[in-house]
């Protein structure tokens, strides 16, 4: 949430500024803005908006070869031009942007700037009246006022400050939220996304949490709280830009659908030794193993993978496993077993909520381990283990391939495991893989008939439900959960045989029901559930397996294992969610009021 970019080099930053808060859009758009330093001293522009309103303000701008920017997911304070970052501080000498949330900002106010008028609606503003304060009130250098206010926040923060009197100079600081700086000759960059900065560099230091760095073209000094130098190695990082941009694609998002075949082979690829077995890390195999319990913690859409994952785990490798939603875990924590393992599911692998939880289970001194699609992420680097999903950067705020690639780690992981116990298994997952990879490719060439039935189903709705039972309700909460998120249609997943206990007063003459039934033990039921909907009116899609098709069904998905069915199933249900979108005029790779990683509890 809210995106940070900071330029200090030879060249002029605006455009590398604004390029840079475009990559970082997916983290939030309400509002951005950007300060430029030069001889005449700082120049702050900031819109409400896109980066592309702001992008248009900027074209007459004064040019500065050191700056900072801020693309805003609005927490305190509604999104407008004075909410907008940067803020200054009252004498215009200090100027700063902040992505996080400063938790105890109420406090600071009082304690320290009661004498100070705020001319913000947000938390981050007292982080530049305060350094002013200390700076003009104490004579503290920047420096040590920096420190001294960082000292003082509670909460998360990645944070850039310009000082007028000291135009070469980016202060940085960072506490919970992601921040790397970028290394090249004769410039230096901060970014909350190496994304961001792939135009300048591909060489990255991570930033840990306390930690400030002061920033010029030619120099990145890394100091810890008490100010002492500290020495840290660069990385690169493996991102081709190519894998960020759109291609020809009008949409991020229908890229990423149609990539998902890719990615599935590229998982099999990843964990394949030479020898064509899977390739697991012994400790990851021996946690697996060691667990009484797994306890699958995550947000979203990885909620829902996660909610796919306890049953593959279990059907598959018989270790009891509890699902649970992050921000719920967090502050109710269930009974625990004796010897859980802890499996956090994110795509960015800085979900707040999720990371809330593994710094407390940590603290407890169980064992953890991360799949994410970010190695260098916090939860990566904080957790015991980590499984790459290798899906490549996922731009679209709607999570598509990241969902299919987290399960099918989790699927690899679940039969590493079962044959570790000396559990017999009849199929070879990395085949399973390569099935559902060629079933997915059959819905890439059926994308009009899914665009026609979004046209059919969802043009005018308000609702429309989804139901299954077993897995495929997994799969109708994802599937619900992507078309409101894009088309703002009121969707819900629904176990089939839950809804007559109360939502199917919700049905009514013409209400889309999509029903899914690939599960062999259940898809009978689910017939049932579905007839008892048409009854009352509902406008039946049914997406059935090969096998347990009728001749009414809308889509039939091809013959796969029934525990990769989700891996299949979510596909046209994706494409729908997609086209009902379009067809709405909603913004499908940016809806409103979200940001893709949701950085904030
Ligand atoms: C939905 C979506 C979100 C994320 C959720 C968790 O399409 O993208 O629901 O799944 O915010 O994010 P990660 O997986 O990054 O922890």
């Amino acid at each position: 949430m809210c995106g940070i970019v900071g330029y200090a080099g030879t060249a002029v930053a605006n455009d590398i500024l604004l390029k840079g808060l475009e990559r970082l859009e997916y983290r939030g758009y309400d509002s951005a803005g950007i300060a430029l330093v030069n001889s005449d001293g700082v120049h702050v522009y900031k819109e409400k908006g896109r980066i592309a309103t702001l992008r248009e303000k900027m074209e007459k701008a004064d040019s500065g070869m050191v700056g900072i920017g801020h693309t805003r997911w609005a927490t305190h304070g509604a999104p407008s031009q004075v909410n907008a970052h940067p803020h200054q501080s009252h004498s215009g000498r200090f100027t700063l942007v902040h992505n996080g949330v400063i938790e105890n900002y109420q406090y600071v106010q009082r304690e320290y700037l009661a004498d100070v008028a705020m001319v913000s609606d947000t938390d981050t503003e007292i982080i530049v009246q305060l350094i002013e304060k200390f700076a003009n009130e104490d004579g503290m250098t920047t420096e040590e006022a920096f420190r001294k206010t960082l000292g003082l926040l509670k909460g998360s923060y990645a944070t850039a400050l310009l000082d007028e009197l000291n135009p070469e100079t980016i202060y940085v600081g960072k506490n919970k939220s992601p921040l790397l700086i970028g290394l090249s000759d004769d410039v230096n960059v901060i970014a909350s996304d190496a994304m961001a900065m792939l135009q300048v560099t591909n060489e990255f230091l991570e930033i840990m949490d306390g930690e400030m760095v002061i920033v010029t073209r030619d120099d990145v000094q890394i100091k810890n709280q008490e100010g002492d130098l500290l020495s840290r190695d660069s990385y690169i990082a493996e991102i081709d830009s190519t894998d960020i941009e759109k291609g020809t694609y009008p949409h991020f998002m229908l890229k990423e659908i149609e990539e998902q075949p890719f990615v599935m082979r590229n998982i099999i690829t990843k964990y394949k030794d030479e020898n064509e077995n899977i390739k697991l890390d012994e400790n990851i195999r021996q946690a697996v193993l060691d667990a009484d319990r797994i306890y699958i913690i995550a947000a979203g859409t990885s909620f829902n993978a996660g909610l796919v994952g306890k049953e593959m785990i279990e059907k598959i490798a018989h270790i009891p496993v509890e699902t649970h939603i992050a921000s719920e875990f967090l502050y109710n924590m269930p009974i625990l077993s004796q010897n859980p393992l802890f499996i956090f599911i994110s795509q960015s692998g800085e979900t707040a909520d999720s990371r809330g939880v593994l710094v407390n289970v940590k603290e407890l001194g169980h064992t953890t381990l991360t799949i994410t699609n970010v190695p260098g992420s916090t939860l990566s680097r904080e957790a015991e283990y980590t499984l790459h999903t290798y899906a490549g950067p996922e731009i679209a705020v709607a999570s598509t391939k990241a969902y299919t690639a987290q399960i099918a780690v989790l699927a690899i992981l679940s039969v590493e495991t079962a044959r570790a116990k000396g559990i017999e298994i009849d199929f070879d997952p990395m085949q399973q893989l390569g099935i559902a990879a060629n079933a997915m490719d059959i819905f890439m060439e059926k994308k009009d008939e899914l665009e026609q039935m979004a046209r059919d189903y969802l043009s005018v709705t308000p609702n429309c439900f989804y139901i299954g039972r077993g897995m495929d309700y997994h799969v109708c909460m994802e599937a619900s959960l992507k078309l409101k998120e894009i088309s703002y249609i009121q969707a819900e997943g629904f176990a089939g045989g839950e809804l007559k206990h109360g939502t199917i007063a919700l049905i009514e003459e013409g209400t889309p029901v999509v029903g899914l039934a690939t599960q062999e033990s259940v898809h009978l039921n689910l017939r049932g559930n579905m007839k008892e909907v048409v009854a009352r009116g509902a406008n039946p899609l049914m997406i059935s397996m090969e096998g347990f098709d009728e001749a009414d069904d809308k889509i039939v998905i091809p013959r796969v294992n029934e525990l990769f069915t989700p891996l299949v199933s979510v596909i046209p249900m994706q494409f729908i969610a997609y086209y009902a979108a379009l067809h709405r005029g909603c913004d499908v790779d940016k809806p409103r009021n979200l940001a893709k990683s949701v950085t904030v509890e």
